[in-house]
Formats: structure tokens, sequence, C-alpha cells
């Protein structure tokens, strides 16, 4: 289908305007490549997700003014209006603002509009609508600094701002990049700028409902973000999708999103209470299931990451707690860790594909499985050896005991934390090395005993770490940073772990989870 024959998907009899908006969008997403979608952030929210963030919303006011930044066909304006309309019979006038950089999809945003319009005035409502095509962050940066130095009263304020923004990485040189510095760190995504200049634009009692990737939950690009957020705005709700593979079906798109809907806070600390509700995917979630958590046992909002857990049922809320109650750390039992130190691009010609007489270990993350490093183990051409020589020296580690653990999992991996003990072996050499896309756990000046590297392993592979990571981390990377602000259990215990399963001599994930979930009593959580 071309782009033009997409303008003559006409009305149905009666249908829903977010039904229309959807069949428009279905009908442009399929005139487009793969690539385009991912290269502009186009992903449009099927129809059922969009109706329940519509029903997310409540208001009594009899005007209303919304914004919809990013808004491809206008799907979530449709389907938050029909919400509204249904729950208030005393609105009267609303007012809306989209904003979509894509000039082809101004044609079909224009006709889900009119046949909004239409719609309303058949209830008796007054809508007036402007779609702008320019960059919406281009547009609005200005008010992510503080009012003082650059707020001017034209600012615009809305009752509600509903958004599916794009989601992609931007380079340090983009030009919105610089515009956003306030809220940037590293490598910035797109969304939280959104999110972001979304959080300067609500009214006083307005409120903002995104569906957005959960990278932002924790990880320290995301750091400077989050406090930025969390200075304005506090969250309310929060929907967690089971699958990831039934969110944007449609699309092919596997990312991990949520849905979440805050309001300002308007200078007020207020201790609040955040509903997390759960589906499995689309076809449930009209079932969904909701729990209301103390926002305290959610985000630390007095740590420098506030970072968000998002537990997903009873068992994940008692592990939370069970961490929180724990007061140590690895930097508090003097256990360091840092990232490995060989980028194999710019160590090529050191390394080897075979041992020599001045070459010693060197670890790739294809080594390291849960509690056990294949070693030798050729895979495509990450030479197993690294000469020892007076340029190489400086990005080798002594020889001594370590844990290894993969700074990355892959997206369908079962666990996302993957670490091995490392021994070191009388006879071996001086120096190993490490690549960079390890992490590797060791004691400064000091030595890792046989039961710590142990305990320490088995409690990183265990299914008890691996939940409760993945009540924050919703990607695959796994930061030195957010390995040194996890709770630790006391070290006594993590040495009696290490210990029993070297007298068991058992190393099987098996029996390493079975060792650990009797140590914290897991069976009865
Ligand atoms: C993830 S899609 C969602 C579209 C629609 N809101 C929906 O829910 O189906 C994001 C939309 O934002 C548009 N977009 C991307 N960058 C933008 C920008 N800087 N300013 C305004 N719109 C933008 C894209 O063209 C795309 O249509």
């Amino acid at each position: 289908m071309s782009i033009s024959t997409t303008k003559n998907i006409s009305l149905t009899n009666k249908e829903q305007p977010s039904s229309y908006a959807d069949r428009l969008g279905s009908a442009y997403s399929n005139t487009v490549s793969q690539t385009f979608k991912k290269d502009n952030g186009q992903f449009f929210t099927p129809q059922a997700i969009a109706q329940f963030m519509g029903s997310l919303a409540s208001i009594d006011k009899k005007q209303i003014d919304i914004l919809d930044p990013g808004c491809g066909t206008a799907i979530l304006t449709c389907a938050l209006v029909e919400n509204l309309v249904e729950q208030n019979p005393n609105i009267g006038v609303i007012n809306l603002v989209a904003y979509e950089i894509d000039a082809n999809l101004i044609s079909l945003a224009e006709k889900s509009l009119s046949y909004l319009k239409e719609w309303l005035f058949e209830r008796g409502i007054s809508f007036k609508y402007i779609i702008c095509i320019h960059d919406f962050i281009i547009e609005h940066y200005s008010c992510l600094n503080p009012p003082s130095l650059n707020f001017s009263g034209t600012k615009q304020n809305f009752d509600f701002i509903i958004s599916n923004p794009p989601y992609f990485k931007l380079s340090k040189d983009d030009s919105r990049v610089k515009a956003a510095q306030v809220i940037i760190d590293g490598q910035p995504n797109v969304y939280s700028i959104f999110l972001a200049i979304a959080t300067r634009m609500l009214k006083d009692d307005g409120e903002m409902i995104f569906i957005i990737p959960r990278s932002f939950t924790s990880g320290r690009y995301f750091n400077s973000f989050r406090n930025y957020f969390f200075n304005h705005v506090q969250i309310d709700f929060i929907h967690l999708f089971g699958s990831r593979k039934d969110t944007f079906l449609r699309d092919n798109v596997l990312q991990e999103t949520l849905i979440l809907k805050a309001k300002p806070k308007n200078g007020k600390k207020i201790e609040s209470e955040i509903i997390v509700s759960t589906c499995s995917g689309l076809h449930d979630i009209k079932q969904s299931k909701q729990n209301i958590y103390s926002q305290k046992d959610l985000i630390d909002l007095d740590s420098k990451e506030k970072i968000i857990h998002l537990p997903t049922n009873t068992k994940e809320e008692a592990i939370i707690k069970l961490f929180k109650n724990w007061n140590g750390s690895l930097n508090q039992y003097n256990i360091q860790i840092s990232t490995g130190p060989i980028v194999a691009f710019r160590a090529e010609k050191f390394i080897r594909e075979t041992p020599e007489e001045e070459t010693t270990s060197l670890y790739w993350i294809h080594n390291i499985t849960k509690m056990e490093i294949n070693y030798p183990f050729k895979k495509n051409n990450k030479g197993q050896y690294v000469l020892i020589c007076e340029q190489t020296k400086p990005y080798l580690i002594p020889n001594r005991n370590y844990i290894f653990l993969r700074r990355f999992s892959a997206k369908d991996d079962k666990s996302r934390l993957i670490a091995a003990p490392y021994f070191l072996l009388p006879e071996a050499s001086h120096y190993i090395g490490v690549e960079n896309k390890l992490n590797y756990i060791y004691r400064p000046k000091g030595h890792l005993s046989r039961t710590e590297v142990m305990g320490i392993a088995a409690i990183l592979n265990s299914k008890l770490f691996d939940t409760y990571f993945r009540t924050f981390n919703g990607n695959v990377n796994v930061s030195a940073a957010e390995m040194k602000a996890m709770p630790m259990p006391p070290l006594e215990t993590i040495k009696e772990i290490g210990k029993k399963l070297i007298l068991l001599n058992n190393f099987s994930m098996e029996n390493v989870s079975k060792v650990t979930d009797d140590f914290f009593e897991l069976n009865r959580l």
C-alpha cells in the first residue's frame, strides 16, 4: 500500500474515533519500512492499550485542555476523550494541541481528529485542535530550565498530557541533546526528554499518562532524568506488561514498556501511594490486577539514584522488603566491582588465538556461564590469549581470586545475572586479561577467600537476586554502579553459603538455588 492510498481509508458506520485512528495507523504503518519506524521511533499504540491509558484519566471540569506530543494518528487523544466523555456528562469544551514531526502523518491525524470533532459535536461538546508539525523538543526545551532563568510567561498548561513518545537513542551532537542538557547523563533516549518537558507543562491539578520503555527506572544514564522527574512530579500509577512480545506485536517490537500516570508535586513532599497494575499482555489488559504500595517502598526519594522497584506479585514484594533489611554492600565488605579493562578492538594486535611463551589467559563474556568458566573456548575470532608486554600491562589485572559477572544478558536469557567463580592456579601467570563486556569483582589490596568467591557467585546467580534485580532493571545491562548500590546480606551469611557449596562439592545451579533458597527461607516467602 502506498502513502496516498491511506488517505482513502473511509469510516465505518458509528465506529469509535479510537478505532478509526487505529485503522489509519495500521494502514500507514504498512507503507513504511521497519528501519524507518525504528529511526523515527514510530510504533503506534494498539487500540486496547490506548483505551486502557484513556481509562486512567478522571476529571470533573467543564473545559479540558489536552496535549498529545508525538501524536501519530492521535489514537491516544481519541481514547482519552472517549473515556472522559463517558465518565463526565458536564464536559462542554475540549481543546487539543498535538505535535507530530512526520509530515506524511499529518493528513491522517487531521482525518481522525476531524472525525473526533464530529463525534463530540453529536454529543454537544465543542472541540478545537491544532496539529503542530514541529519537533516537540525543540519547541519546548526552554521550559526544562528554571523559570527564573528562561521561562517566559507564555507557558501553556494542560489538564492531560497523553503520549507514546518516540524511543531511540540520540547522539551527543544532536541539537535536542544540547537543548536538554539539564536531564542528560551520557547517552540519552529521546523519550526521557519528552517526559521531562511534559512535567513542566501540566496544570497544578493536571495528569500525565505515558507509555514508555522501562529503562528509565534504573541505570546511571537516567540519573539526572530521574532526579529532575521526581523533583517535579509524583507517580500515582504504573502498569506493567508480563510479556514483552504481546505489547506492540503488530510492529514486531521487543521492548519492555510500562504505562505511568503522574501529577505535579507543586513543591510539596507528599507521602503517597502508588498503584502497580499488571497484566500478561494485550489479551488480558482489561482484567489487570492491582496492588497498592507506599511510595517509599518502591522509590527511595532521598537516595541519589532514585531507582524505581516494581514488584508484580507478593513474592517480589517480599523480596524487595528482604533486601531493604540488609544493610551490607560490596563496598562495606571492602569488595569492588570494575569493568574488564581490555577493549578488544583497541587491543587487537596483542590478542592471540593460541598460547605463546609471553601470553596469558583472556576472558570474554562467552567464557562465563552460571557458576562455570568455560576456558579456553574458541568462538569466532575471540582469541583466548593476550600478550603480556609493557603496552598491555596497564590493562591486565593481577592473577587472584575473582568473580566474573557478565555486563549484558541476551534479551531472551532466563536470568539477568550470570556470574562464575575464578580461582587463581598457583602455577599460572602473574596477570590475566578481562575483556570489556565482563565485570570482575575483587578485594582491592587484598584477597577474596574461596568461601567469599563461591558465596558471592552463588548469590548473584540465585533466583532471589535475579528477581530482585528485575524489579528495578528493565534492560539487559548489568552496570557496576548498580551492583555497588545493591544491598547485600551479611558477609558471614555469604561465606556460609560459599562454605556449604564447597563442602557439598556440587556447584550445579540446581544445588546453588537450593542452598540459597534454604538460607534466605525463600520457600516461606
Ligand atoms: C511511538 S510513536 C506513537 C504515535 C502515537 N502517539 C500512538 O500512540 O500511536 C511516536 C510518534 O512521535 C513522532 N515523533 C518523533 N519524534 C518527534 C518529535 N521530536 N516531535 C514530535 N513528534 C515526534 C513520530 O513520528 C511518531 O509518530
